[in-house]
């Protein structure tokens, strides 16, 4: 088999650059190691930036997300058992995020994929990445127990963390940058109504709580919990018990129900210096993770595939491997913020259980601080919200 890009992986990074690639008229193929009913069934990430609703509506997959995501124009903040809203709509100029879950997304790129005759070769298994960096890459890969091989002008390594695409930088290349934190979330899918109009995130002396949702029927919150423990040791009555005493307030009740979904994920940051070697590129959870806290992880491998394009197309339109020799370095600049910004939400937000009576203070002070302040209020609303692409572009104009 020959494509012009071999990707790696149907998660948002590979289908939206498969799909962005296509309306540019260059060709791709998806290799993906699970099913289509298991990509378009995992329960991930539920808020989109600004710039990802725009780029979903700008290359024609936004339909649905308009009809049935719901539009948020601010937050809540609790601490100290005071609640207040941040009313980012009217920090950032008019802008807002849409509560659209990640599979859903899968969902309609998969289908514009296979309306278009874009090809997803689902079920691979034993991937391999060889000749990376030569000008004909080829990844190798088993398919219903056969040995095949696409041959391409480009990888894009959209594998997310586990994937073999991180693997081919060499390592005396290859710069890891990580943190680990002492926080776990522990995430459920309920079946109760709409807890709030808007996701509430709460610091606790027991730990964060967040609430959020997903359908008038559905919802979703999260625990902070220890990373190492043991999801049979919560209970839907524990679950829900914990729930209550870190969010309720004077007059506000947590609406309770059958738990249909729970699991632990433990929390992590990790970069990925630089993104590309030689043909191979990689893409968002291949080449970082951010915690939760900031909701970014999807936003930015979004971001990164459009920096992705950008470079592909120019190389197609004119040989030059300018741009996409300058994809790391555009595509980092992102990321570094977006790790700021999830880095500090985490460690303001979370209990952190070997903290000094000192240092509780101090956060439950820059919790006030930022809550008071509407410079401090601006500057959290435009990094939620999504800092704008034009920077990143205004980067590419200089190269
Ligand atoms: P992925 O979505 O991971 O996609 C990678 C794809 O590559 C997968 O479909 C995988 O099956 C495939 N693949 C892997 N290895 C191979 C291989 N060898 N061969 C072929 N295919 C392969 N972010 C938030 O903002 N909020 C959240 O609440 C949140 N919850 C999360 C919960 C979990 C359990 C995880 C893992 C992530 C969560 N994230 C969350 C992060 C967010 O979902 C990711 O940042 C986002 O999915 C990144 O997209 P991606 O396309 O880069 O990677
Ligand atoms: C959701 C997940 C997040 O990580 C976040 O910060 C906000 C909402 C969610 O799954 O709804």
């Amino acid at each position: 088999m020959k494509t012009q890009v071999g990707i790696i992986g149907a998660g948002p990074a590979g289908l939206m650059l498969s799909h962005l690639l296509h309306l540019e008229g260059i060709e791709s193929v998806i290799l993906e190691c699970r099913t289509r009913e298991e990509i378009e069934s995992t329960i991930r990430a539920g808020v989109l930036e600004q710039g990802t609703v725009d780029l979903m509506n700008e290359a024609g997959v936004g339909d649905r997300m308009m009809r049935e995501g719901h539009l948020h124009h601010g937050i809540e903040l609790q601490y100290s058992g005071i609640r207040q809203r941040v009313n980012m709509h009217e920090l950032t100029g008019g802008k807002s995020i849409m509560v659209y879950p990640q599979h859903e997304v899968i969902k309609d790129l998969v289908a514009a994929r296979l309306e278009a005759r874009g090809e997803i070769i689902f079920g691979v298994s034993d991937v391999g990445l060889h000749d990376v960096e030569t000008n004909s890459p080829r990844i190798t890969f088993l398919k219903d127990g056969a040995e095949m091989e696409l041959a391409c002008d480009f990888i894009a390594g959209c594998d997310g963390y586990h994937g073999p695409s991180r693997q081919m930088i060499p390592e005396s290349v290859r710069n890891e940058k990580k943190q680990i934190y002492p926080f776990g979330w522990l995430g459920v899918l309920a079946k109760t109504p709409i807890a709030n109009p808007e996701l509430i995130y709460a610091n606790h002396d027991r730990g964060f709580a967040l609430i959020s949702q997903r359908t008038p029927e559905i919802q979703r919150h999260y625990l902070q919990v220890d990373p190492t423990e043991d999801i049979a040791n919560w209970s839907d009555d524990r679950i829900w018990s914990e729930l209550t005493a870190r969010v309720e307030t004077d007059g506000w009740e947590l609406p309770d129900g059958p738990i249909i979904q729970k699991n632990i994920v433990s929390m992590r940051s990790f970069v990925c210096e630089p993104m590309q070697y030689g043909r191979l590129f990689i893409a968002g959870d291949a080449a970082h993770i951010v915690p939760p806290t900031g909701a970014k992880g999807l936003n930015l491998a979004m971001a990164d595939v459009q920096v992705l394009k950008r470079g592909i197309t120019a190389f197609y339109q004119s040989g030059d491997m300018n741009w996409l020799n300058h994809y790391s370095e555009v595509a980092l600049r992102r990321i570094w913020k977006a790790q700021r910004f999830s880095y500090w939400m985490t460690t303001m937000l979370h209990t952190n259980f070997n903290h000094t009576s000192f240092e509780r203070s101090v956060q439950l002070s820059e919790l006030d601080y930022v809550t008071s302040s509407r410079a401090a209020l601006t500057s959290l609303s435009e990094n939620y919200i999504g800092l704008p692409f034009e920077w990143e572009k205004e980067r590419t104009l200089q190269i």
